[in-house]
């Protein structure tokens, strides 16, 4: 399941940061439904903040009028985690003494669900005693802060006050979210997106893959703690946060890419290594200059998996392919993984129809030794999380 939080944006002029805040966390495959104070829609519009979003904007006014506070409780409840950002000294005050005249507020007395506060206040305001005891007393209620960071203000004053980085929050939010990092300490090579083998300087041999799983896979990894190395192929998709990516194009690049980034703990082939490159690339534009369609003397690629599967001192612990196939799934991967000389394997079935490349949801076999374990339809996110799961728990038996 895809993590979710509500977060609450209170009315300072930092309100503007928690638009970045949000983009940052939907990069993080982190859902978000916001809920606005009404002083807070002076400084950012609800419009803003749903499109960023992608959800439903909660605001004081409008739910009173729709008079479904009651969902708007439950909606709180459900979540794994409220975030205050940003936390106004008035906002502190009213959470510490239990006020419920809004929405927001409403809100936070109504649930036991984990609080992480963002403060962002005068550095008067932040120093006050009212405001130190109110913090105090959040504090010993179990809520969790991030910041504020000390620095000039809008205001122009100078001093503890001023929110924390987007990102700061973004990784304290993650870190309240994921407590238990049973991947740190670990290193992990990822490899997706297609590869492009060119043909000439113009033209290129490429397949339908879009990243989307081997990015998700980085992603799960790197917030169970791991550190993660991801060798992508061509793709339009966003470094994961807390990822280092590296470029490649071609299948040749791509594995020594991945030699580069040994020594690694595990080892996660889900690219879609193209199986041929043309012998000899054009270095000028092929013309069609009236003659017969060129020739293309193709040659294979090095497979990377079987390269990384291999014996010796560096082969990662834990090596893991997956297997693309169009026609009797099963048989193919069990033998594609003797082939290979992976440890386990994910199967799927990408033929036309199944929307597996390209779209966000798939379906896999999981094969280790002999078992094979069919896992249910679901998101690729889910299934990388799945896969991140067991990675950790493979791991956690073992010494670092
Ligand atoms: N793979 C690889 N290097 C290659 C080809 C494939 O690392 N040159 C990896 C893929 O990342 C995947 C696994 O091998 O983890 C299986 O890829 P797949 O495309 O299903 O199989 P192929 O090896 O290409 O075999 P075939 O074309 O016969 O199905």
């Amino acid at each position: 399941m895809r993590a979710r939080i509500i977060l609450i944006i209170g009315g300072g002029i930092a309100a503007y940061k928690s638009l970045e805040l949000i983009r940052l966390l939907r990069k993080r495959d982190i859902a978000v439904e916001c809920v606005l104070t009404e002083s807070a829609t002076h400084f950012v519009t609800p419009l803003s903040v749903q499109g960023l979003s992608g959800a439903p904007v909660h605001t004081a006014l409008l739910s009173l009028a729709e008079d479904s506070q009651m969902d708007h409780i439950a909606l709180s409840r459900s979540a794994d985690l409220l975030v205050v950002c940003p936390a106004t000294a008035n906002l502190v005050a009213r959470m510490a003494n239990g006020f419920a005249d809004d929405l927001a507020t409403t809100l936070l007395l109504a649930t036991d669900t984990p609080v992480l506060v963002a403060p962002a206040m005068n550095v008067r305001m932040w120093q006050h005693p009212a405001t130190q005891e109110n913090l105090r007393l959040l504090r010993t209620r179990g809520c969790l802060f991030v910041g504020p960071d000390e620095g000039e203000m809008a205001c122009g004053e100078f001093g503890p006050g001023r929110l924390s980085e987007p990102e700061a929050i973004a990784s304290a939010i993650e870190d309240a979210l994921f407590p238990h990092k049973p991947l740190s300490g670990r290193h992990v090579l990822v490899t997706a997106g297609p590869t492009h083998e060119p043909i000439d300087p113009v033209r290129f041999i490429a397949n339908h893959s879009s990243g989307k799983q081997g990015y998700a896979i980085a992603a799960a990894c790197a917030q169970l703690g791991a550190q993660v190395t991801l060798v992508s192929g061509p793709t339009s998709l966003p470094c994961p946060a807390g990822v280092t990516r590296v470029d490649v194009t071609t299948a040749v690049e791509m594995l020594a890419a991945c030699k580069a980034a040994l020594p690694s703990d595990c080892a996660i082939c889900a690219a879609a290594v193209g199986d041929w490159r043309v012998a000899e690339t054009a270095a000028q534009k092929r013309k069609k200059e009236g003659g017969a369609p060129p020739e293309l003397t193709l040659v294979e690629n090095p497979d990377i998996l079987a390269t990384l599967s291999q014996p010796g001192t560096l082969r990662p612990s834990l090596v893991i392919g997956f297997a693309a196939e169009t026609e009797t799934l099963e048989a193919h991967a069990v033998a594609k993984k003797r082939r290979k000389g992976c440890d386990w394997m994910l199967a799927n079935d990408v033929s036309t129809g199944t929307n597996v490349f390209g779209g966000d949801q798939n379906r896999v076999l999981f094969l280790d030794g002999d078992t094979v374990e069919p896992w249910s339809a679901m998101a690729k996110t889910d299934i990388a999380r799945s896969l991140a799961a067991r990675i950790a728990a493979r791991f956690s038996s073992s010494p670092r």
